[in-house]
């Protein structure tokens, strides 16, 4: 996976605040949103554009626009989806897929308990979004279900990652496809609990508030 990590200041001073526990979550959710608008610039060098023609009030011009089929989004529910406006704010064309995983906290693994996206993922840019890449579970099986469906060009987007959870996704994902990532953070590391260190907590906690599910 190639991996871009974000180095601009105004990054730094959100991730910041974010990470503080007393941040409440209408902040947070409004730091999340900003943080994903900055990523996606970078997160996006890469899509699909064809030229068009553009009639000006003087003339004709030469211009771009997003290829077609459409790239599509893909949160990663609950936490991702905190991340959905700001991505589709700067990519409004894009369709969106929804995917939830919840983490069993005994075992680590990421278990589906919700699948929407398209069974053809042929030719399209795929954009997963989730804040946290702990273990990197959740992920891979992400990568797997967009590879599994034709997809061969994915990018994640996510605020904080841990070099485990980096390492678990090129070991999983290897050379299978051409799998990029934008990050703002990466932490030091997992704890005993494969939380990351020093994090900003539960994110989806953080965003929604907790469920006892
Ligand atoms: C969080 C986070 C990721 C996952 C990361 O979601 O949003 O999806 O954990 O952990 P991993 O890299 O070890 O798989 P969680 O499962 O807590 O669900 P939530 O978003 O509903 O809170
Ligand atoms: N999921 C989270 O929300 N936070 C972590 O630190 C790890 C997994």
């Amino acid at each position: 996976m190639q991996l871009h990590v974000a180095d601009h200041p105004l990054i730094r001073h959100k991730v910041t605040v974010l990470r503080d526990k007393d941040t409440p979550s209408p902040t947070f959710r409004l730091l999340v949103d900003e943080l994903v608008t900055l990523l996606a610039y970078e997160a996006t060098r890469e899509v699909r554009v064809e030229e068009c023609e553009v009639e000006t009030p003087l003339t004709t011009a030469t211009g771009t626009k997003i290829a077609d089929p459409p790239p599509i989004i893909v949160p990663i529910l609950r936490a991702g989806l905190g991340m959905l406006d700001g991505m589709t704010r700067l990519l409004p064309s894009a369709e969106v897929g929804f995917l939830g995983l919840k983490r069993d906290e005994e075992t680590l693994e990421a278990v589906t308990y919700a699948n929407r996206l398209p069974e053809d993922l042929t030719g399209r840019q795929v954009f997963l979004i989730d804040p946290m890449l702990a273990t990197g579970g959740s992920l891979v099986a992400a990568i797997e279900y967009a590879l599994e469906r034709g997809a061969t060009d994915v990018t994640c987007v996510c605020l904080l990652a841990a070099p485990e959870g980096i390492q678990h996704v090129q070991d999983e994902i290897g050379e299978r496809a051409e799998v990029s990532g934008g990050v703002a953070q990466v932490d030091e590391k997992l704890n005993e609990v494969g939380y990351i260190v020093p994090g900003l907590g539960d994110a989806g906690d953080r965003l929604y508030g907790v469920v006892d599910l």
